[in-house]
C-alpha cells in the first residue's frame, strides 16, 4: 500500500538508497538534504536531527524557514519512493510567479509506474485538508513527465512564463534560455 508519511526514521535505509540515486542523477537537491546543510555522509551519520530539520521546515516560526514548506514523503509497503512539499502561502515573488504550492519528485528507481500521478493526487488530498482551495503547481516546459502528471490531476493551463536568471538561480541551477516555467492552476 502506498500513503504521504511524515519523514521519519523507520524509512532510513530505503531513504538513503534514494538520495543516493538522486545523487547520482545530479538531484540531491530533491531531498532537501543539501539545502539543510547535509552531504551523503553526515546525512547517514546525522538522520535523527535531519527528519527534526525537515519537519521544521513546515514551521513559519522557526528561524530558518524562508516560507513554510510541509514535506511528505511517499512510501509503498515501508519502501521509500519520493518526496513532495506543500506550500500553503505563495509568500515570495519566486513561489507566486515560478514554485507554486507543490513541488515533488520520484527517485530514479521508481520512475514512469505511476507513482509521479500518485504522489500529486495524494498531496492535493493533504492540501485540501488543510484548507487551501485552490493550487498553483508549475513545471518546465520540457518536463513531459511532469506535465502529464499536472494534467492527470486537473491542472487548467494559465500561462507558461519566462524564466529570468534569478529563478534559475532560486532553483540552484543554470539558465537555459528555451525553458520556460508552465503555470497550471487545481480546483481543489
Ligand atoms: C517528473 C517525475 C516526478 C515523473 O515521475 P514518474 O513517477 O516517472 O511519473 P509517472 O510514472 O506517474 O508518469 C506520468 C506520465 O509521464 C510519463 N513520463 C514520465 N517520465 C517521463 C519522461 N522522462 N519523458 C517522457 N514521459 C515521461 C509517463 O510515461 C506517464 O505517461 P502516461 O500518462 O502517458 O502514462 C520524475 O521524473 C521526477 O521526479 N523528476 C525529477 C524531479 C521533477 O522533475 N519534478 C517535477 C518538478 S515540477
Amino acid at each position: 500500500m502506498q500513503s504521504l508519511v511524515s519523514p521519519s526514521v523507520l524509512y532510513r535505509d530505503s531513504f538513503l538508497k534514494g538520495a543516493a540515486e538522486f545523487l547520482a542523477e545530479g538531484r540531491f537537491d530533491s531531498t532537501y538534504a543539501r539545502s539543510l546543510g547535509y552531504d551523503s555522509d553526515s546525512l547517514a551519520d546525522q538522520f535523527p536531527q535531519f527528519v527534526r530539520d525537515l519537519k521544521a521546515l513546515a514551521d513559519e516560526t522557526g528561524l530558518r524557514v524562508r516560507y513554510p514548506d510541509r514535506v511528505l514523503w511517499l512510501v509503498h509497503d515501508g519502501d521509500y519512493i519520493g518526496q513532495t512539499s506543500i506550500r500553503p502561502e505563495l509568500s515570495t515573488p519566486y513561489l507566486l510567479t515560478y514554485g507554486g504550492h507543490i513541488g515533488y519528485s520520484i527517485r530514479p528507481s521508481r520512475r514512469c509506474r505511476g507513482y509521479g500521478k500518485a504522489i500529486l493526487a495524494l498531496t492535493l488530498e493533504v492540501s485540501r485538508e488543510i484548507g487551501l482551495r485552490r493550487v498553483l503547481v508549475t513545471c518546465d516546459s520540457d518536463n513531459i513527465g511532469s506535465r502529464k502528471i499536472i494534467e492527470h490531476n486537473g491542472g487548467q493551463f494559465e500561462s507558461a512564463m519566462a524564466m529570468p536568471s534569478q529563478a534559475f538561480r532560486a532553483e540552484g541551477r543554470k539558465p537555459a534560455p528555451l525553458i520556460e516555467k508552465l503555470r497550471y492552476w487545481i480546483d481543489l
